[in-house]
């Protein structure tokens, strides 16, 4: 049912299971404010079985659109009458777009990966040799976006090979290529780590060879603290980033899509990593 102080609002959500911790809300909310927009963003639980439901209850009450989170953005990729290329070649979608009988299925991670590195981080992949670790649906999300960029070279190491290799015949590219951890050899610019293992404090049992004094070493997961993956590429010379601007930055880009205004990022970048810092 509609919430009293949502009448007149165009209404957005962000799905997921879970989804309480989700920072999706406030950064929208700090876009909707900044560009005076009209419109109301909340969490949406969906049960892990019930994504269809969820986002067809949502699409019937007036909803004009949501971002897809864990773990429902192949289901989302399903859902989409229409899907933007680079979802298509995401295999997964993170923001749908309603309008009237259309759903339109983006995926605006890999573009948000990327503004975060070179224009945030003023890191340029043009010429430079970049490296990917796992091969899962967030490194399937940035690949295209990543080579939009003209990268010298493009090695994407899993921990199981055959899905490297799958990403990379996927890309019909020839500057990427696949390998397992321990085959990595050589110095990278820039590495990404797009594994889960950050979850668990792991790291992803690669050469200390790989980063190198200037280095920018990437970790899509974020946090209060520095990943065990960061403290081991700072402590080989890479200059450390989590994935907090690659959160921000896709974010901005569903806005985009839905609103047609480009919000600024920088302010609610700084607020959500102050706020993250004193938990
Ligand atoms: N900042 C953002 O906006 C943003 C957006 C999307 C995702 N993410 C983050 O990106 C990460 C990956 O997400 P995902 O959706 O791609 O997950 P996923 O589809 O489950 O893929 C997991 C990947 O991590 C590898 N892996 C898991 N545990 C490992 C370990 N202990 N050592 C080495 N490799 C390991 C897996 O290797 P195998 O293939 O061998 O199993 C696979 O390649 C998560 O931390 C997620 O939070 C961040």
């Amino acid at each position: 049912m509609m919430q009293e102080s949502s009448l007149g609002l165009d209404r957005y959500v962000v799905i997921g299971n879970p989804i309480a911790h989700s920072k999706s809300p406030l950064i929208h909310g700090n876009f909707a404010v900044q560009t005076a927009q009209q419109m109301d963003y909340r969490h949406l639980l969906a049960p892990l079985d019930g994504f269809f439901d969820a986002v067809q209850d949502f699409r019937q009450a007036g909803g004009k659109g949501a971002n897809v989170t864990v773990p429902f953005k192949l289901e989302a990729f399903a859902l989409a009458t229409e899907l933007t290329p680079r979802a298509q070649a995401a295999g997964a979608v993170n923001t749908l777009k309603f309008d009237g009988e259309r759903i339109l299925g983006d995926n605006t991670d890999g573009i948000g990966l990327v503004a975060d590195i070179v224009r945030n981080a003023g890191a340029s992949l043009a010429g430079k040799r970049v490296l990917l670790l796992g091969a899962g649906g967030a490194a399937r999300g940035v690949i295209l976006p990543l080579l939009a960029e003209l990268p010298a070279q493009l090695m994407i190491a899993n921990r199981t090979l055959s899905k490297a290799e799958a990403l990379a015949d996927m890309a019909h590219h020839g500057n990427v290529a696949a390998c397992e951890f321990s085959m990595l050899s050589g110095q990278f610019d820039v590495i990404i780590n797009a594994t889960s293992a950050s979850i668990q404090d792991e790291v992803p049992p690669v050469p200390a060879g790989i980063f190198a004094a200037g280095s920018l070493a990437y970790d899509m997961m974020y946090g209060s603290k520095p990943t065990s993956f960061l403290r081991f590429a700072s402590s080989h010379g890479a200059t450390p980033r989590d994935g907090l601007g690659m959160l921000v930055e896709q974010a901005a880009e569903a806005f985009h899509l839905w609103r047609g205004v480009r919000p600024l990022t920088q302010q609610v970048f700084a607020d959500l990593r102050k706020a993250m810092e004193a938990q």
